[in-house]
C-alpha cells in the first residue's frame, strides 16, 4: 500500500520527543496522562503507546484567495530551532455544526477565527488535521497542533482565550489542552 504522506500520528507514552507538562480538558471529559509525545508522519509506527491520536491534512476549507495570501506571507513553519513549545488541542465540534451547510458553517468561523489567528503570525506555527474522514474511529474531528517559543507562552494563552470567546466556540463540545517542552 502507498503510505500516505498526509497522515500524521500523535502518540503519547514514556518516550518521545516532546515532555508533556500538562494536559487539561478545556470542554468535556479529561484525557488520559503520559509523560512523552512524538509526531510521526505516514503510516503511524508499530510503537507502544497510552494514546494515539491521527489526523490527515487537508485543502483549506474556509479561506478567500485574499486571506490565504495573507496568511502564507505571515506565517511561519513548525520546527524552528526557538521553537521549544508546543501545543496539541485536539477537538470536537457539535453535531449541530456539522449539520450546518458549508456556507452557514462559514459565516461563523468568518466572524472572527482568522483574524484573530493572524495576529499571533509569525509567532505561532501551526498545523491543522482532519479526523472525521478516517476509515479508523477516532474521538475528535481536528488535532491543532502548534510551536512556539518560550518567550511567546502568553501570547498564545492570549490566542486561545480570544478564540475560546467566539460564536464558533458555542460549538466545541470537547476540547483537550496538552501543552508540551522539548527537553
Ligand atoms: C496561530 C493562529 C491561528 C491561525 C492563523 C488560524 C487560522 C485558521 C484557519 C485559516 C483555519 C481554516 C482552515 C480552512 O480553511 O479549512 C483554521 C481552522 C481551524 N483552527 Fe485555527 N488558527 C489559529 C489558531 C488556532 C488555535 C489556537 C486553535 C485551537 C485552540 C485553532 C483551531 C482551529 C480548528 C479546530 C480549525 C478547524 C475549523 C473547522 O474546520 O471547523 N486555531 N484556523
Amino acid at each position: 500500500m502507498p503510505v500516505n504522506s498526509r497522515l500524521v500520528t500523535f502518540h503519547a507514552g514514556d518516550s518521545g520527543f516532546w515532555r508533556i507538562i500538562s494536559n487539561k480538558p478545556y470542554v468535556g471529559a479529561a484525557w488520559p496522562e503520559a509523560k512523552r509525545l512524538e509526531v510521526s508522519m505516514g503510516e503511524p509506527p508499530n510503537q507502544k503507546s497510552i494514546w494515539q491520536l491521527t489526523g490527515v491534512t487537508s485543502n483549506e476549507r474556509y479561506v478567500s484567495r485574499i486571506e490565504k495570501n495573507t496568511l502564507s506571507a505571515k506565517q511561519a513553519p513548525l520546527g524552528r530551532p526557538t521553537a521549544d513549545r508546543a501545543a496539541l488541542i485536539p477537538i470536537r465540534k457539535t453535531a449541530a455544526w456539522w449539520a450546518m451547510t458549508q456556507d452557514e458553517r462559514l459565516a461563523i468561523f468568518a466572524e472572527s477565527h482568522n483574524a484573530i489567528g493572524l495576529k499571533f503570525l509569525p509567532a505561532i506555527a501551526r498545523r491543522l488535521h482532519h479526523c472525521r474522514d478516517l476509515d479508523t474511529h477516532q474521538p475528535f474531528d481536528f488535532l491543532t497542533w502548534f510551536d512556539y517559543s518560550a518567550a511567546d507562552e502568553n501570547a498564545f494563552e492570549d490566542l486561545v482565550s480570544a478564540l475560546r470567546q467566539t460564536p464558533e466556540w458555542k460549538f466545541v463540545d470537547w476540547e483537550i489542552d496538552i501543552r508540551l517542552r522539548r527537553e
